[in-house]
Order: C-alpha cells, then sequence, then structure tokens
C-alpha cells in the first residue's frame, strides 16, 4: 500500500508535474556549489556510492548509511512505498537532506514491453523508439524510479553476444538517431517533470566488440575505428542532453573503461563537454584488480576516480578508500568534488530536492491502452519480412478453413518480452495463438501443437503428429526461434543457428507438402541457412514484447504490411563474423562473380587458379540477408535520383532526391535508405555508409519525392591523425529500400583543405 505521504509530509509534493521546469543553468550551478561547499568529505563520497536495494525493505544497516549521508543513490528497489521511505530518510534525517536517486534497468518497458531494442531498431522510426521510452518512464517513475540505464547504444556487429539483442545494431548512424530518439521518451523535455526520468548512455565504451562475441571479454578498437564508429552514438547522446553515462565492463586495448581516463575524461568530458555524471558498471571499479590492472580495492578507487567514474555502482572501493586516497594526496579533491557537482547537478535538474516522493496516483495505470498500443504499434514496424515467396503471405481467412500453429514460441507470454525485463509483467503479453485465434474468429479451425517442450529440446517425439497436422490443415505457420534466457547478459552463443530439432522440425513440416511460413522470435539474428530454402516465407519478429501477438497475426492476415528493416547484418555462417555492411574495400576485393566455391575444386587445383580476393571459399562473402533488407506486401518503385549539386562546397551542402511510388494496390510504409561512398580518404572509407533514411506510408499508386540533406559535416570523418575531416573529392550516392540499393549518383566536394 502506498503511504499517504502528501498528508504526513505537508508540502512536499508539488501540484504541478514539473518542479523546476525553468529553473536556469546558473542558478542550478549555484546550488550546486552552496551545497557542495557545506558537505564533509564523506557525505561528497557518499554522494558517489550507489548501494542495491532490491528486497522491499530497508536493512538496518541501508537506514544507517542513509542518515550518515553515505549513499548517493539506491538501484533495484522498485516498491513504491519503500522508495519514498528511502527518500524520507535521505531528505529528513540525513544532515543536509540529500534526496536518492532511484536506478533501475527499464530497458525495454517497465511493466509493459516493448519489442528488445535490437527490434525497435528495426523500426527505423525513432518516433516510435521515443514513445516507446515515453511510456516506460512513465510507467517506473510511477514507483519512484527516476533514473534508467538505458539506452544501451554499443555498436554490435557480432550476433554472438548475447547483449546484441540490448543494442540498436550496427550502424553507427541508426544508433545514434534511435538512442537519442530513446534518451528523448525518457528524459522529455523537462527533466524535473513528474513522468520523465534520467537515461544513461552505456556501455562507454567499445563493449559490443568483446572478443568472439562472449560476453565481457577483451576489445580491441584501434583510436580511428573508436572515433568513427563506437564513439558516435555516445557523442550524439551527450549532444541530445543524456543526463549520464555508464562505463563498460570491458577492457579496451588494456585498459578497462571504468579506469580509462583518456575515454571519460579527456573525450568524454574534455573534448565533448559532457556535464552529467558518469557511473561505474555494476561493481567494475573493484572488478579492476581482477583484470589485473590493480592490486587492491584501494587502488581501484583511486583509478576509477582520476578517470572521472562519478558514482560506483554497487560496490564499496569509493567509500572504503576515497578519503584515504584525497588524505593522502593520491585523488585530488578537486576530483571529488567535480563528480559531486556532476551527481547534484542530475539531481537538481531531475527536480529532485523539490519532490522527492513519488504518488502513483499521479499517473495512469499500467499497461493503459496508450501503453498497449505503442507496444504494438512498435512490435508491428519491428518485425522483418526475410522471405516470401510465391506471395504465401499475406494468409487470407476467408481462403482458409483451417491453420496449424505449431512450435514452440507459438504461446508463451514470458519468452516473447525477451532479455532484461526485470518488471515486465508477462499477464500483460497477448500470444500469436491469442491473437490469431482472436482475429480468424470461428471461421477458421486453429490447430495448435507445441511440438517442443523448448527451442532447445532434441525430442522428436512429437513430429508425426506435427507433420500429421501440417498435411491435413490448408497452411501451417511454425513459431520457432530462442527463448529470452539465450540472449541478454552472459548469454552468448557459439552456433547462432536455430536451437535443438528446430530445423528437422522444419524438414517435417515441409514434408507434408504444404506451404511453410515460419515466424521466428529471437534475441540476435541466426544464421538460417539450414532452413532458408525449406520454407517458403519468414517473418523475424525478435522478442516483440507485450503486443508481439497482435502485431504478428495482423502481419500474417495483411490487416498490416511488414516494414521492418533489418539493424544488422545476417550471417550465413558463424565463420563470416564481424560480417556489416561498412566494411572496407581492401586491397583485393571480392567482385559480383566470386562465389563461394569449395566443393568445386579439382584435386591439385594450382593455388592462384582460385581467383586472389577477399573471400571465404565455403560462404562467399555475401551475408544471408544484408543490413536494411526488410520486404513488404506492397511494390515501391525508385527512380529519378538526383543531386541539388554536382560540386559541393567544402562548407556548404547537398540535397539528395529519389522519387518513391507504391505500385502496388495496398497502403504500406517504406523506409527510404540513403547509403554514401567517400572514393578516396584520409584513411581508407566504407564501402557504404547509412547518411540518412526515411519512413514513409503510401497509399496505393502514391509517389512522392523524398529529399536527403547532407551538409559537409555529414560527410566528415577521422582521419589519420584523429582529425575530425571533410575531404574534396568523389563521392558515390545510393538511395533504395536496404544497403543493397543499386540506383546510384555521383557528386564532387571541392574546395581546399
Ligand atoms: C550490469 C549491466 O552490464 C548493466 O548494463 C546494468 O545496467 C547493470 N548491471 C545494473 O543492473
Amino acid at each position: 500500500m502506498f503511504l499517504a505521504l502528501p498528508f504526513l509530509l505537508p508540502g512536499i509534493f508539488m501540484s504541478s508535474m514539473s518542479a523546476n521546469a525553468t529553473a536556469p543553468a546558473d542558478a542550478i550551478e549555484q546550488r550546486v556549489n552552496t551545497l557542495l561547499a557545506e558537505m564533509t568529505i564523506e557525505e561528497k563520497i557518499g554522494q558517489m556510492s550507489q548501494v542495491n536495494g532490491g528486497d522491499s525493505y530497508i536493512h538496518d544497516y541501508l537506514r544507517d548509511a542513509l542518515r550518515a549521508g553515505r549513499v548517493g543513490s539506491v538501484l533495484n528497489e522498485v516498491d513504491v512505498n519503500v522508495v519514498n521511505e528511502l527518500q524520507r530518510i535521505a531528505v529528513e534525517e540525513s544532515r543536509l537532506g540529500i534526496p536518492l536517486i532511484i536506478g533501475r534497468d527499464v530497458i525495454h518497458g517497465f511493466k509493459t514491453v516493448m519489442p528488445i531494442p535490437l527490434g525497435q531498431a528495426a523500426t527505423w522510426n525513432p518516433v516510435i523508439v521515443s514513445s516507446g521510452a515515453r511510456v516506460a518512464a512513465r510507467e517506473a517513475a510511477s514507483v519512484g524510479v527516476n533514473w534508467t540505464f538505458a539506452p544501451m547504444i554499443d555498436i554490435s556487429r557480432d550476433p554472438r553476444w548475447g547483449r546484441i539483442a540490448e543494442s540498436l545494431g550496427e550502424d553507427p548512424y541508426l544508433a545514434s538517431e534511435l538512442g537519442t530518439a530513446m534518451v528523448r521518451g525518457f528524459q522529455g523535455d523537462d527533466l524535473s517533470a513528474k513522468d520523465t526520468i534520467a537515461a544513461c548512455a552505456k556501455h562507454f565504451v567499445g563493449y559490443g566488440e568483446s572478443e568472439s562475441g562472449r560476453d565481457y571479454a577483451t576489445t580491441n578498437i584501434p583510436e580511428n575505428e573508436l572515433r568513427n564508429v563506437h564513439l558516435r552514438p555516445f557523442h550524439a547522446a551527450a549532444k541530445a542532453g543524456v543526463m549520464t553515462m555508464m562505463t563498460s565492463f570491458s577492457d579496451l586495448d588494456g585498459v578497462p573503461a571504468t579506469a580509462n581516463e583518456y575515454l571519460v575524461n579527456d573525450i568524454l568530458r574534455g573534448e565533448w563537454g559532457f556535464d552529467g555524471f558518469v557511473v561505474s558498471d555494476w561493481d567494475s571499479v573493484r572488478q579492476l584488480s581482477i583484470h589485473g590492472l590493480t592490486a587492491n580495492d584501494r587502488e581501484s578507487a583511486c583509478e576509477a576516480a582520476i578517470a572521472g567514474v562519478d558514482m560506483e555502482m554497487h560496490g564499496d572501493a569509493y567509500l572504503n578508500h576515497l578519503a584515504q586516497l584525497v588524505d593522502d594526496g593520491k585523488v585530488p579533491l578537486e576530483a571529488v568534488d567535480t563528480a559531486v557537482a556532476n551527481i547534484l547537478r542530475a539531481k537538481f535538474r531531475l527536480g529532485l530536492f523539490e519532490n522527492p516522493y513519488t504518488d502513483p496516483n499521479d499517473f495512469p495505470p499500467f499497461a493503459d491502452a496508450d501503453a498497449l498500443e505503442t507496444a504494438r504499434e512498435a512490435a508491428l514496424q519491428s518485425v522483418v519480412m526475410l522471405k516470401n515467396e510465391h506471395h504465401v503471405l499475406p494468409l487470407s481467412a476467408d481462403q482458409l478453413s483451417s491453420i496449424a500453429l505449431i512450435g514452440p514460441l507459438a504461446d508463451t507470454p514470458y519468452e516473447q518480452l525477451g532479455t532484461w525485463i526485470f518488471d515486465g509483467d508477462p499477464r500483460y503479453s497477448v500470444t500469436p495463438l491469442g491473437a490469431i485465434e482472436t482475429l480468424v474468429g470461428d471461421g477458421v479451425d486453429v490447430r495448435y501443437l507445441k511440438a517442443m517442450e523448448t527451442s532447445r529440446s532434441r525430442d522428436t517425439s512429437a513430429f508425426d503428429e506435427a507433420e500429421a497436422l501440417a498435411a491435413e490443415t490448408d497452411a501451417t505457420v511454425l513459431f520457432l526461434g530462442e527463448e529470452a534466457i539465450l540472449s541478454g547478459e552472459a548469454h552468448s552463443r557459439a552456433d547462432i543457428s536455430l536451437p535443438g530439432a528446430q530445423a528437422e522440425l522444419v524438414g517435417r513440416i515441409r514434408a507434408s507438402g504444404k506451404p511453410v511460413i515460419v515466424v521466428i522470435l529471437a534475441g540476435r539474428p541466426l544464421t538460417l541457412t539450414n532452413i532458408v530454402d525449406e520454407v517458403d516465407a519468414i517473418l523475424f519478429a525478435w522478442h516483440p514484447g507485450s503486443m508481439g501477438g497482435p502485431a504478428i497475426a495482423d502481419l500474417l492476415f495483411g490487416i498490416e504490411s511488414p516494414s521492418g528493416k533489418l539493424p544488422v547484418t545476417f550471417p550465413r555462417m558463424v565463420g563470416q563474423i564481424p560480417i556489416y555492411y561498412y566494411q572496407k574495400n581492401t586491397g583485393k576485393p571480392p567482385s559480383p562473380e566470386t562465389i563461394a566455391h569449395i566443393d568445386d575444386i579439382d584435386a591439385k587445383a594450382p593455388q592462384l587458379s582460385l581467383g586472389m580476393t577477399s573471400f571465404h571459399l565455403d560462404a562467399g562473402y555475401t551475408p544471408l540477408f544484408a543490413f536494411g533488407h526488410g520486404l513488404s506486401y506492397a511494390y515501391f518503385n525508385y527512380e529519378n535520383l538526383t543531386t541539388s549539386t554536382s560540386e559541393m562546397a567544402l562548407d556548404g551542402s547537398i540535397t539528395i532526391s529519389v522519387d518513391v511510388t507504391n505500385t502496388s494496390g495496398i497502403t504500406a510504409d517504406e523506409v527510404v535508405q540513403l547509403y554514401v561512398r567517400d572514393l578516396v580518404g584520409n584513411v581508407t572509407r566504407p564501402l557504404r555508409e547509412l547518411k540518412g533514411f526515411r519512413r514513409l506510408t503510401l497509399a496505393p499508386g502514391e509517389r512522392v519525392t523524398v529529399d536527403f540533406e547532407l551538409t559537409a559535416d555529414d560527410l566528415a570523418f577521422y582521419g589519420r591523425k584523429m582529425q575530425r575531416m571533410t575531404e574534396p573529392g568523389e563521392f558515390h550516392a545510393w538511395v533504395g529500400s536496404s544497403s543493397e540499393a543499386g540506383l546510384m549518383a555521383e557528386f564532387r566536394i571541392v574546395g581546399e583543405r
């Protein structure tokens, strides 16, 4: 039960949703400095320490620590009464009354769950991504959470890595656009409003490059690659005003991110002027000694504080050692003051001093109509149709008398939510089975068979029944993939094909002679090479969240047309990883004629006879499905690609335009994508780089001209000396419906550099 705090603590609640919407930055700085001047070193270090709550109970040691001002933040407590009591102790019983910032992993929803972030990235729609974060913020804020550890914007090019599910994919531009959309959704226009929460861009930086996709493994990223790829979404988030950033668990070129002064102090603060605060990852300060960078917690605290890590998440290295380190002159007091100022600034901006308490009655109920509709729309736009042979989809409820729904993931309210759903409530889930039954009504006989206990099951004893069912019904939809537990933190896989006996199940259904439609629910790209030719259609639905069922049902039956586009490349085989669309040309590029031909090599073939280019003998050089790929029930014609000028000045801009026509008889969405190649550079440049995209809804026959404006700055990159530069020279631009778009225009940048 919620405590009637408004009555117990008169004057504490503000009547407006916004506590200090208009507080100017210098007024906040003044308040920060005044408060800082009053603080003891212990109170300062308290602000820099985050403690795990989450027991729906306040232990005596935590009460004492709060009273002593030795806690700046609590994470994982989501019982609003307990949260309010924590705040009350901090505000009323500590000497300076500094409120807590309450953190929680609200990654893709709170009670109402949106698709996993990788699925949201497949929408290529900043508006729906932002709306999903807004719903999550509102639901989380209603229990007193005022800080989420999202968005996760690690560039992720390795589908073995379980955390790819939490990411926005492989491309720095897409991750920047969608990551900033998430920040805007969580933080809103006014961070002090009751229904907004602070966002946290994580993990700074390079975590996605964990060797072999094994979580927490070492990363090695050359600085040019770091700046041109991995840092970009973080810089975009900083510019968008993200309130906090989290350092990564990973060890970058020998220096773990949590001790990396160059990354945190020099780049993030020095170059970018970030004025929010930086939190470590869970216990990652103390883990510096496990990495072997330091010998003990004291050294770890020293390294992290000097690097610029303002708050230690769940660890006590700061609490136990920082005061002495300052005393011994190992950590300058200014470093501590800067850290505390960064944290206090965030608390002031959040309006916590004015309004530390939460009244759930100020909020709509969980999973209200708006939340569920946002989740449905996000799921709908996230589903990618990989294949649709002979237009087997959409199904027509009028023409079917029966349908078989087979597979381990057709009716799993929990699994469809995906990874990182601490608070997600499966009671709000609508599964594909439930949604299809509702959609087709009594007119179609829906026959369901799970056939496998889990996606990993190797028991094939139900496969005869499955095959017979497929033969008896007019169409079969298989619901395959992987459960939520197979992706996420510390859940990497080395083999990313469909687990268990699923491929065999596909073969048995194929043997029924009926069309085979597969819906895949998964937390990562899968290698589908062994089933792709066995099936007629594939809808890749990721883990689609609470409303995945209705979205999938509407797509299968053509109420809506698929419009998701891959935010990450799908390899043919694991051995191709890393494979991503913006690879370099190399000195020996493959050509379209280059094919995998290991089976055709003659015995004793001379070494040079196969062509000396960059490819795999057994996989070629192309992916199974390219970045940006995604089919529709509609047809879109691209023509008249033009540039506003053939020569753009070094300080100028260019508009690239294309006409897109919906030549089909249905209304549908299309994501128009612009890619550019800089032919010659100070450092070698990628074959293609995404530079713009637009999601459009086009009615039958509708034609629109899409304009993309690019400034010289949009074409800038980091050169050999890590200088950001736009170079004169030749550029190619492609516009189309995937990274394989063929319609090309040329232009030049002219001028003296
Ligand atoms: C560890 C994860 O790496 C991070 O992303 C998360 O926010 C924290 N734990 C808190 O749960």
